[in-house]
């Protein structure tokens, strides 16, 4: 079957353009290490006592692995002593090169987790377990912003983390 000359162009230019997606995506996930927000699950947002959020903080799992579980509220972000003085703005210390997993739900409205210079963009709500894995492999000061608007005090609502 003889083939249209620009038929011919065509089904190459777009082959090619969804190759260079395919390519483009293998490259995030092999290379960049990006990996999707996850929905982990269900929660009640009343009853956290029996649930994983009853021990907000951060854990080492192994050697550049570690997991840090973190409830948002109006209108800070809360990872329990881990996190340093009570009542300020938490700051989490990580080793650089070390991955972190986000576990995140909410205590009362939709909130939301940025990293800053991370590719990381949680929205929580309220009733659900929000979980992303990224790794931290530069050195440096990053605030965790909450980037979905929760009421008067949003502005307010943010931490860091401090990757040494
Ligand atoms: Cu929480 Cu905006």
């Amino acid at each position: 079957m003889a083939l249209d000359k620009y038929e011919r162009v065509w089904l190459t230019a777009v082959g090619g353009l969804i190759g260079s997606f395919m390519a483009a995506l293998m490259v995030a996930y092999l290379i960049f290490d990006i990996r999707l927000p996850t929905f982990e699950g269900r929660i009640d947002p009343a009853n956290l006592s029996n649930t994983k959020f009853a021990n907000l903080g951060v854990k080492k799992l192994s050697e550049n692995n570690y997991e840090v579980v973190m409830l948002a509220k109006m209108w800070s972000f809360d990872v329990g002593k881990d996190g340093g003085n009570p009542g300020a703005p938490p700051v989490v210390r990580i080793p650089k090169g070390s991955r972190v997993t986000f576990y995140v739900t909410s205590l009362d409205v939709t909130h939301g987790v940025y990293v800053e210079d991370h590719s990381i963009n949680l929205e929580i709500v309220p009733g659900q377990i929000a979980r992303q894995s990224i790794p931290f492999n530069r050195p440096g000061e990053f605030r965790i912003i909450c980037n979905q608007y929760c009421g008067t005090a949003h502005q307010a609502m943010y931490g860091t983390i401090v990757v040494e």
